[in-house]
């Protein structure tokens, strides 16, 4: 296995549910983790205490300046950027009869945009060394779409088209960029659900219950290594088998 010790992490959302299985399986890497929060100071406080080298970033990723500053005091702490996750998401649910175009908006810029705003940022460093492992967090809603979610459905699509884009366009730089499409995994956002209609997700999930934050974590943790440099522009699914 390849060696990741000193290398550099922004994870986007890094200290609650899936982020923070994230961060904590690559610093067990000696990965070195930046972790992106917005209201969550306590949560990404916390991960600070316990990990050495981590360092935290308060920002709105649905705002480009924000993404713009994070990756400039990344690079300013830590002096190199390797492996981006664009973990950080919401979920304003609503039919498309009653979704406002706040509603819209919000949940595409934080959810879309927001990838492609800390992409852009920190691509020149990338493209100068050589090196960098880009994922991003998608949704089988992205590949499905979902009642009441066309708003989350469309920029967790959205991030498919980004990476392969991204993914064509660096092929040959040494940096690799690929989307994990989680299903339902257990974690503050799921638990948000009404208990009926999680009850009734959870019955058409053929491995009959919810995924752990750890079961995505192993797999960025995967993409982001070193070893895995053959692999990019790819959607791995993990979904208990929601999404075949
Ligand atoms: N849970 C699931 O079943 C599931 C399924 C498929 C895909 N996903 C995706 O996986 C990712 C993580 O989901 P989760 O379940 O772990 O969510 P979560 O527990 O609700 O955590 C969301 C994270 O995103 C951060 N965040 C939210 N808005 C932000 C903003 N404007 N700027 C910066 N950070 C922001 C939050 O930071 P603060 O705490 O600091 O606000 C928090 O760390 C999301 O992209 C989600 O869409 C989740």
């Amino acid at each position: 296995m390849a060696s990741m010790d000193g290398q550099v992490a922004l994870v986007t959302g890094g200290a609650r549910g899936i982020g923070l299985a994230i961060s904590t399986r690559l610093a067990e890497r000696g990965v070195k983790v930046a972790v992106g929060y917005s209201r969550g100071a306590e949560a990404a406080k916390a991960f600070a205490a316990a990990h050495a080298g981590a360092t935290l970033h308060q920002g709105n990723i649905g705002v480009a300046a924000d993404c713009q500053r994070v990756i400039g005091e990344v690079l300013e702490q830590h002096g190199q950027l390797d492996i981006l996750v664009n973990n950080a998401g919401i979920t304003i649910d609503k039919t498309v009869r009653k979704m406002s175009v706040e509603d819209w908006d919000r949940v595409i810029h934080v959810n879309l945009s927001g990838a492609f705003y800390l992409s852009r940022a920190v691509l020149q460093h990338m493209l100068d060394r050589g090196y960098g492992r880009v994922i991003n967090i998608s949704s089988v809603i992205g590949e499905k779409g979902n009642i009441g979610q066309a708003n989350y459905a469309a920029a967790k699509s959205g991030l498919f088209g980004l990476t392969n884009s991204l993914a064509l366009e660096t092929a040959r730089k040494g940096i690799t960029v690929n989307s994990v499409a989680p299903g339902f995994i257990a974690t503050e956002m799921v638990s948000a659900m009404p208990e009926d209609v999680l009850a009734k997700v959870v019955a058409q999930i053929p491995v009959g219950r919810l995924g752990e934050p750890e079961e995505i974590a192993r797999v960025v943790e995967f993409l982001a290594d070193p070893d895995s440099g053959y692999i990019t522009g790819e959607v791995y699914g993990i979904n208990g088998g929601l999404y075949m």
